[in-house]
């Protein structure tokens, strides 16, 4: 691959609920048309800062800049423009269970109705054969399994050709089956449209396996950003324990 460009830059972000400081002054870079993880423990702040980077949440300070825009002190008008180009896939639940397949992943060009119903119809048909669901239009979403919903919710996240895709956690609580076939749909992601994939993840074993580029939060702050590599041979005692934790719990098989 050759050099990225930046595609996201997050400068000195900080964010305090009450007493508690989550973001602690947060500086990454991530990268245009690359697969991006952001890990760290539970609890550590990783949704938080992407509720920051999709704009649901406002920092405290700080600057998060989409190519040359500033978006966390611009005014909601670009912010919603900027938005159409994001596509979001959050944990379970996000899928209308009551609707079907396709009422579901036309969602977003029905929200934002900036495209026409024959052309809707058409990507859905088109997403839904490349993620292996053909013809699978009318079931409805409470009919599926685990992995048939990952792909909705995906291709629901897609319709709109985002140029960056946010994944928070998309594998917690699937089997190791299920997790694989959501890596390669990421990859996929990438190879297929070009697009930037953000993913949240406390997954090491994704991480060493799916990410171009891994930060790690750590007690507010990113204590590392780089390659998988880079990652594997740290000497930062934080990034260190990170792993052995993470092999210590796929050996317990958690
Ligand atoms: N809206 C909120 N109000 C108050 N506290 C919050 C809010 N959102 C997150 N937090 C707190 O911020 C911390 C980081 O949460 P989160 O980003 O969800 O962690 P994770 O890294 O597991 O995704 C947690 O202690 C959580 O309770
Ligand atoms: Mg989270």
């Amino acid at each position: 691959m050759t050099e990225a460009a930046p595609e996201i830059r997050v400068k000195a972000l900080r964010k305090t609920f009450g007493e508690h400081e989550v973001l602690k002054g947060v500086d990454v870079t991530l990268l245009a048309g690359r697969v991006n993880f952001v890990i760290g423990r539970s609890g550590g702040g990783k949704s938080v800062l992407l509720k920051h980077l999709t704009g649901l949440l406002s920092p405290d300070s700080g600057e998060i800049w989409f190519g040359d825009r500033e978006i966390s002190s611009g005014g909601s008008r670009g912010l919603n423009e900027l938005r159409r180009k994001m596509g979001l896939l959050f944990q379970e639940g996000a899928l209308f269970d009551s609707l079907s397949v396709a009422e579901n992943v036309s969602f977003p060009p029905w929200y934002h109705g900036t495209m026409r119903p024959s052309e809707t119809a058409r990507r859905v048909k088109d997403l839904l054969s490349e993620l292996g669901m053909e013809g699978r239009e009318d079931a409805r979403v409470s009919e599926l399994s685990g992995g048939e919903r990952k792909r909705v919710a995906l291709a629901r996240a897609l319709i709109m050709e985002p140029r960056v895709v946010f994944f928070d956690e998309p594998t917690t609580g699937l089997d190791p089956i299920l997790s694989t076939q959501v890596d390669s749909l990421i990859l996929n992601t990438r190879d297929r449209t070009g697009a930037t994939c953000v993913v949240v993840s406390h997954d090491i074993a994704a991480v060493l396996t799916v990410a171009d580029q891994v930060s790690l939060i750590h007690d507010g702050v990113m204590i590392l950003t780089g390659t998988p590599k880079d990652f594997r041979n740290s000497a930062i005692p934080a990034v260190r324990d990170f792993i052995t934790g993470g092999e210590e719990a796929a050996a317990l098989g958690g």
